[in-house]
């Protein structure tokens, strides 16, 4: 398989159509969930990276993994939206779901342990995550409750003939615009916990709690990327033209 990657080419399309090329956005921390929309050689120049050298990494990636497992992960432009929201709400709202509970025990844990000499860095990264907890919570209930069972009936009206479903929020696209918000949102206080942790650097006394403290933190964000690139990239342009084709309200 050979894939042409340049300049020109939509971060967005890249990690939606590749996503074994993900890793190398991770590792360059550049944002390919809210910022999906930018070209590759914008996206590269933010960070201050060369485009060249990106781009030989992407191409190795899609190289590497021609025929392998990851290279054919579910392709999400090609399945019913209602399957994609499945996937979404089992492994990114239950990842959620379960590691921000771990993390409200972790953290005071650490603290209490840890205060003396790393108080700061703790306290700061607490409030933030604090914040984060309570704003993805609501967000999480916001999309299940309203917006995905709304994507599911719309579908089954376009499929299966069922009853057009009623839009209290008129088009998707008003929804959609404030959960890219609240998307920006967590994206940016994830990135400020990055920040104040200087990376995860662990301090040389930390505890076996302290280290799995900051692995979960990590988790917690690639996970959330890879579910607001889904969320951001694939699904709400899907139902936005979903909606088109049903001529919803605008
Ligand atoms: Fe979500
Ligand atoms: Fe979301």
């Amino acid at each position: 398989m050979t894939v042409h990657v340049d300049g020109k080419t939509t971060v967005r399309d890249l990690v939606g159509r590749y996503p074994q090329t993900r890793p190398t956005f991770e590792k360059h921390g550049i944002d390919y969930c809210c910022g999906g929309g930018k070209c590759l050689a914008e996206a590269a120049d933010e960070r201050g990276l060369k485009l060249p050298e990106l781009v030989g990494a992407w191409e190795e990636a899609l190289r590497t993994t021609a025929g392998k497992a990851e290279a054919t992960d579910k392709d999400w432009y090609a399945v019913q939206l209602g399957a994609l929201v499945n996937h979404i709400v089992a492994v990114h709202h239950g990842y959620m779901k379960t590691a921000l509970p771990r993390l409200r025990v972790l953290v005071p844990t650490v603290l209490n342990a840890h205060a003396a000499h790393h108080g700061d860095v703790l306290r700061q990264g607490q409030a933030l995550l604090n914040a984060f907890d309570a704003e993805l919570s609501s967000h999480l209930m916001k999309e299940e409750q309203v917006l995905f069972p709304y994507i599911v009936a719309l579908e089954a009206h376009l499929h299966e003939g069922a009853p057009k479903p009623l839009a209290p929020f008129g088009s998707a696209r008003n929804p959609i615009r404030q959960i890219e918000h609240e998307h920006e949102s967590a994206g940016q206080a994830l990135a400020k916990l990055r920040e104040v942790t200087h990376d995860y650097a662990l301090p040389a006394d930390a505890c076996p709690t302290f280290t799995a403290m900051y692995e979960e933190l990590q988790r917690m964000e690639a996970n959330l990327h890879e579910h607001i690139h889904l969320e951001n990239n694939i699904l709400f342009p899907r139902v936005i033209e979903l909606e088109e084709a049903v001529g919803g309200e605008r």
